[in-house]
């Protein structure tokens, strides 16, 4: 018997076979299940996937328990506080931070490749003037394979990078082109001058008109939003990118499968959910009340932007992004707004309050990226699409890694059958 074997006995019949544990680099070692059924005639049952690892990666580490999220080894903190969300997305998607060479060549793809085709604008004035940006994103991103299918081999490895820069690269364009629609405003092209974030903000909120300038502090905000976004393991949507595209799909099919997964509030809705919270309570005469209703056994009602599934220490990513949060709040001259008053006192009872600090209940990132993007004057219903962008690198590194992978299978889940068997058909006449 191998040390670094795990044996596994059916009490029924005494039957046995071993299963090679897989090591990782740091983490959780992994069970071999592969030959479960061949061996011993098992499945195994795991909905949510919460005890089985899909793939192998190298592209983001978490520790939740220890608060821990690193990007190809690097962590967080430094990628925050030193990086760039262009520098961010060449780690990601190749493995490396780039040379001088390198990040200048990538960020001039990248640059080159944000104007979308015309055709793709007429597509978009032709949903209904009150879609929602999310659903419209579901569509056209989808439909980027029908505009640009001279780079849909996907065992082409020069086709594939020329999807990815696309895709990463049109991803503001089509999200503004979207909100502006929805709103009946003009649509505003991409500036080939600015960084990929000023022009996301330019495109969103200048006019033909008239140029908005933006700060430099809520361009710095917005670019932290990007980091901490960037990847998250294997998470509901890049799960839904990586199993769309291992039938072989084209990626921006797959990603498009991504955006709709997002958008389920589970998943990329809570920023959302804490400015309704906000506005609930309304007057801060009133957080005690919501307080001792979160803490309340009986009552359902939860503090959203509080507590994670995952990190159970402290959300690395709230850390980073609540300093850049204040800034902006005393840039935007915030004090006298309640809906900001009303946040700054959530976030000190939750960190000072037993009942919360037990808990491990910390503000979380989506807590302050909501504030953050309240005080930029971001309508809510862009808030997930702002996710769905800078998730993007992350879905396309994933996918790219899935891509290159030998031992990657089309998914092909199994399950534990629980419905009726062998009936015999009964004419409608006689039921
Ligand atoms: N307000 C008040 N009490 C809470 C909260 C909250 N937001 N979250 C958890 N609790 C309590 C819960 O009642 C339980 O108390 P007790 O031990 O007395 O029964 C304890 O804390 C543990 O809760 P849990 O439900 O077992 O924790 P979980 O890990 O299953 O849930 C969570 C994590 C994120 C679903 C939950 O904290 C929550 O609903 N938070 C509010 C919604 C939110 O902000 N979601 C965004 C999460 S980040 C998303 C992302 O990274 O993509």
């Amino acid at each position: 018997m191998s040390k670094n074997t795990v044996t596994i006995t059916d009490n029924r019949n005494g039957e046995q076979a071993e299963f090679d544990i897989l090591d990782p680099v740091i983490g959780n070692s992994t069970i071999d299940v592969r030959q479960l059924a061949s061996k011993l005639g098992f499945f195994t049952y795991d909905p949510g996937f919460q005890a089985t690892a899909s793939c192998k990666s190298k592209i983001t580490y978490i520790d939740g328990d220890a608060g821990i999220l690193r990007y190809r080894g690097y962590p967080i903190e430094q990628l925050a506080q030193h990086s760039n969300y262009m520098e961010v997305s060449h780690l990601l998607m190749y493995g490396e931070l780039p040379t001088n060479e390198e990040y200048n060549n990538f960020v001039n793809s990248i640059t080159n490749h944000t104007l979308v085709h015309e055709g793709l604008v007429q597509f978009i004035n032709g949903f209904h003037n009150d879609a929602h940006p999310m659903a419209i994103m579901v569509g056209v991103v989808g439909a980027l394979s029908a505009f640009y299918h001279d780079s849909l081999d996907i065992t082409n490895p020069e086709h594939r990078d020329l999807s990815a820069h696309r895709l990463l690269a049109k991803m503001p364009t089509i999200a503004t082109l979207s909100y502006r629609h929805a709103n009946g405003l003009p649509p505003i092209y991409p500036r080939n001058d600015f960084g990929y974030i000023e022009n996301f903000l330019h495109m969103m909120f200048s006019f033909p008109t008239e140029e908005r300038p933006i700060s430099k502090v809520a361009i710095r905000a917005m670019e932290l939003v990007f980091i901490l976004h960037a990847d998250h393991e294997q998470n509901a949507s890049t799960s839904t990118v990586r199993l769309s595209s291992s039938s072989g799909a084209n990626p921006y099919a797959c990603i498009a499968a991504g955006i709709a997964s997002l958008w389920g509030p589970a998943h990329g809705g809570a920023n959302e959910a804490v400015i309704r919270m906000l506005d609930e309570i309304h007057d801060p005469a009133q957080i005690s009340n919501y307080v001792s209703r979160a803490k309340d056994k009986n009552d359902n009602y939860r503090l959203m932007g509080f507590g994670h599934r995952i990190y159970k220490n402290h959300d690395p990513r709230a850390t980073i992004i609540r300093k850049a949060c204040n800034e902006l709040l005393e840039e935007m001259d915030t004090i006298n707004q309640p809906m900001f008053e009303i946040a700054k006192e959530l976030e000190r009872i939750a960190l000072e309050d037993e009942y919360f600090i037990e808990r491990n209940l910390y503000p979380n990132v989506d807590f302050y990226s909501g504030i953050i993007f309240l005080a930029m004057g971001i309508p809510m219903n862009m808030f997930t699409v702002i996710f769905a962008m800078a998730r993007t690198i992350g879905w396309i590194s994933q996918w790219s890694e899935m891509m290159s992978d030998a031992e990657a299978k089309i998914g092909r889940p199994r399950q534990l059958y629980k419905g009726a068997i062998d009936l015999d058909y009964v004419p409608i006449d006689k039921r």
